[in-house]
């Protein structure tokens, strides 16, 4: 496979590290020089060891134009849509694009969608979670009824900003970057969009459909010329009338990164990172399967999984397909309309992916 990512930053180095894991031809663009010269000297480096010299690296602008088999964007998410757009137009098979997928006003994504049909790209969103090795036993075993009827479902990613910046270290602060911002795609509603996207997965693979309902519970902070909700809190229904729960925070320490399902019979719970290194997944009175495993390991079981998934032609029914990505953001669009409206807000996915959708 011969790739190129969009985005030197933190992401971008995780990007680039599994596809050369996978011994694909890789070539990264950036904006900015600094950032490029920070992933081949300290970024790469302390992750992974050594600076890998088949990388190609490029100024935005600069960059070779068409003949890739997979496009990754890996830049903050104000710039998804147009270069996704972009990348569409260069005709590879495939694309990636990381979480969120956009900025909560969905600007751009029913043009995204039609594009990306139109041109035959089978396109992903970076929602890496949903297969993961623990999470895959926790789809396999609500795929096949093994709680009896599914009563409700919980998922949280609460997680504060220390963990975050962490892995930024060149960064000060949220206001240093889009995360202060959820317009941006940034705070807890967009950064932690994975347990909105988690939940949505398990309440298909329990066969409950997508979300037509939010209700939610945000809480802003607009300190220091931030803009960004800290706590995002939403009920969600799908098109079954079953509802559960999804948590949100950048406040929690230590982190928790947790789902339970509970069903009639029984329950079984998700663990992610709960010792350095280790997932779990644990049925009631069950053994507890723990996987082990490096984050550079979550990006190369995601791209195996674009490979096979590109070999078989199954893409589309992928459950990090560009579809389950656009549902989270109307997720997303609708938590912020529900905080502001004091209401439960409607998603009618037949009105298309835009805010025409939510009522
Ligand atoms: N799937 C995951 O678990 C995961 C993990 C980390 C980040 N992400 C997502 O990846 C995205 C980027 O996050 P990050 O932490 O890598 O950010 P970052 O700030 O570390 O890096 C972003 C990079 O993109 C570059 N950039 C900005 N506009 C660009 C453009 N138009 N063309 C080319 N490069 C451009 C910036 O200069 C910067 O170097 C976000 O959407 C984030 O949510 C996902």
């Amino acid at each position: 496979m011969k790739v190129k990512i969009f985005g030197a930053g933190s992401i971008g180095n995780h990007l680039a590290n599994a596809s050369r894991r996978l011994d694909w031809q890789v070539d990264v663009v950036d904006i900015d020089p600094a950032a490029l010269k920070r992933m081949r000297e300290e970024i790469y480096p302390a992750r992974y060891g050594a600076w890998d010299e088949a990388i190609g690296q490029h100024v935005a602008g600069d960059a070779p134009v068409g003949g890739y088999d997979l496009i990754m964007i890996g830049t903050p998410p104000d710039h998804h849509v147009g270069l996704a757009r972009e990348a569409i137009a260069e005709n590879p098979a495939a694309l990636l694009i990381e979480k969120p997928l956009s900025t909560p006003d969905l600007e751009g994504l029913a043009e995204l969608h039609a594009e990306a049909e139109a041109a035959g790209v089978v396109a992903f969103t970076g929602y890496d979670h949903v297969v993961g090795e623990a999470s895959s036993l926790m789809t396999d075993a609500l795929a096949a009824g093994a709680f009896g009827t599914l009563e409700t479902l919980d998922v949280e990613f609460r997680e504060h900003w220390g963990g975050i910046f962490a892995a930024h270290p060149w960064l000060d602060g949220p206001t240093d970057t889009y995360l202060g911002f959820w317009k941006r795609g940034g705070g807890a509603s967009g950064e932690h969009s994975h347990a909105a996207n988690l939940w949505q997965h398990f309440a298909h693979a329990a066969g409950h459909g997508g979300v037509v309902e939010v209700q939610a519970r945000l809480d802003y902070v607009t300190d220091g010329g931030a803009d960004y909700d800290r706590l995002c809190l939403l009920n969600l229904t799908t098109q079954t009338g079953f509802c559960g729960r999804v948590v949100q925070d950048v406040v929690t320490k230590p982190p928790r990164k947790w789902a339970r399902a509970q069903g009639s019979d029984s329950g079984g719970e998700w663990r992610c990172g709960f010792e350095p290194g280790k997932d779990a997944y644990a049925p009631d009175g069950g053994e507890a399967t723990v996987v082990t495993k490096t984050r550079p390991d979550d990006f190369i079981r995601e791209l195996r999984h674009i490979e096979d998934a590109l070999a078989s032609k199954t893409g589309s029914a992928s459950p990090i397909s560009l579809e389950r990505g656009l549902d989270t953001m109307l997720v997303v669009a609708a938590a912020h309309r529900s905080q502001a409206q004091g209401r439960t807000v409607r998603i009618d996915r037949s009105a298309g992916y835009s805010m025409a959708a939510l009522d």
